[in-house]
């Protein structure tokens, strides 16, 4: 396959970059490194610094390239950004999408993957989401993640557009050889705080509210490998050029670990103490969030590489030391 990837130089585009190529596709990247790296773009990948609204731009290299598919993982990411700022998401994910499928159609190129979230399922509290939960979002970037959703849905009605939308629950881990991990100097990942008070880089960790509803108080999440997610789109890509059905998927492991569990398992791989106190919780946080992600497993017979806790946090770590 032939594929354009906007967001490329980002935490889960070079994942999927390299599993693409890994895999023998090729890949060419679109990303304006608003919050990417140009570091994790695979050396095999074509590159453009173009902003995926930049229309003349994107629409020469489709127009030059023959893709099969357009993979969009571009966007912001922050929910606590997305409450202070939200015109600044509805611009940069909302209408900056819009315009880049615009261009893909306009020249032809009607397959498109979307990186989507959990978040669209809003306070739905549940440990078995299925696709066709409530969509309720309660913050800016997940309405963002909501409406783009909402627009595929619409365009493929009018244009033969396929798409496939994934719903990420809660990506983490990195590469097994390093080759690209979670960059960020300001991150709320709760793994990725980790890995940054385990090598000095912060203090200590808070933990955000232990009066939740859940077995040790602590909210309960289903966290899955980026490479994991990055195969997903390789698997989902396939379908979509041989059987054109558009659909929607959620993308998790079905396990929920609570944040005392994550931090309790942190603590083991090091043999020792972390420095952990309780704050307040955040705004809007739901006690348990787990997908059910029988449907994916059950078209595309998907069995998980890394479905392991104690292997996610230690490949975020090894990535976590070298960065
Ligand atoms: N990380 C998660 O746990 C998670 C969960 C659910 C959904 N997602 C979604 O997955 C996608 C990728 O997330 P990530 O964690 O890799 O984020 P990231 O910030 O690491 O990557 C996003 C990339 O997009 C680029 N970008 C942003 N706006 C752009 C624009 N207008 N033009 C060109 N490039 C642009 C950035 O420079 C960056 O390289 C996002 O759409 C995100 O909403 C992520």
């Amino acid at each position: 396959m032939n594929i354009l990837l906007t967001g490329g130089a980002g935490y889960i585009g070079s994942h999927t970059a390299l599993s693409l190529i890994d895999k023998g596709h090729s890949v060419t990247v679109v990303d304006n490194l608003i919050t990417g790296n140009k570091t994790l773009i695979p050396a095999k990948a074509k590159y453009y610094d173009f902003d995926i609204a930049d229309e003349s731009s994107i629409q020469k290299i489709i127009k030059e390239n023959k893709f099969h598919m357009a993979m969009h993982f571009a966007g912001l990411t922050r929910v606590d950004e997305s409450i202070k700022y939200p015109e600044k998401y509805q611009l940069h994910n909302f209408e900056k999408s819009k315009i880049f499928f615009s261009s893909c159609i306009k020249n032809n190129l009607k397959n498109i993957i979307f990186s989507s979230s959990a978040g669209v399922y809003g306070n739905s509290n549940s440990d078995n989401l299925t696709e066709d939960s409530e969509l309720k979002p309660i913050n800016p970037y997940a309405n963002s993640k909501y409406k783009i959703e909402n627009l595929l849905i619409e365009i493929s009605k009018k244009e033969k557009l396929n798409y496939t939308i994934l719903r990420y629950f809660n990506v983490a881990g990195a590469d097994k050889n390093n080759r690209s991990g979670l960059i960020s100097k300001s991150s709320s990942n709760l793994i990725k705080v980790l890995c940054e008070v385990v090598n000095k880089k912060r203090e200590k960790i808070i933990i955000n509210g232990n009066d939740y509803k859940t077995k040790d108080g602590t909210a309960v999440r289903d966290f899955i490998h980026v490479t994991d997610i990055a195969d997903m789109h390789v698997l989902a890509a396939n379908n979509l050029l041989k059987n054109g059905t558009s659909n929607i998927y959620n993308c998790g492991y079905g396990n929920g670990y609570s944040v005392k569990e994550v931090i309790a398992e942190m603590e083991n791989i090091i043999k020792n103490k972390l420095q952990v106190e309780i704050g307040p919780r955040r705004p809007n946080d739901i006690a348990v969030s787990i997908a059910n992600s029988d449907k994916f497993k059950k078209e595309f017979n998907w069995k998980p590489r890394f479905n392991n806790l104690n292997y996610i946090l230690r490949s975020a770590l090894e990535w976590e030391k070298i960065n």
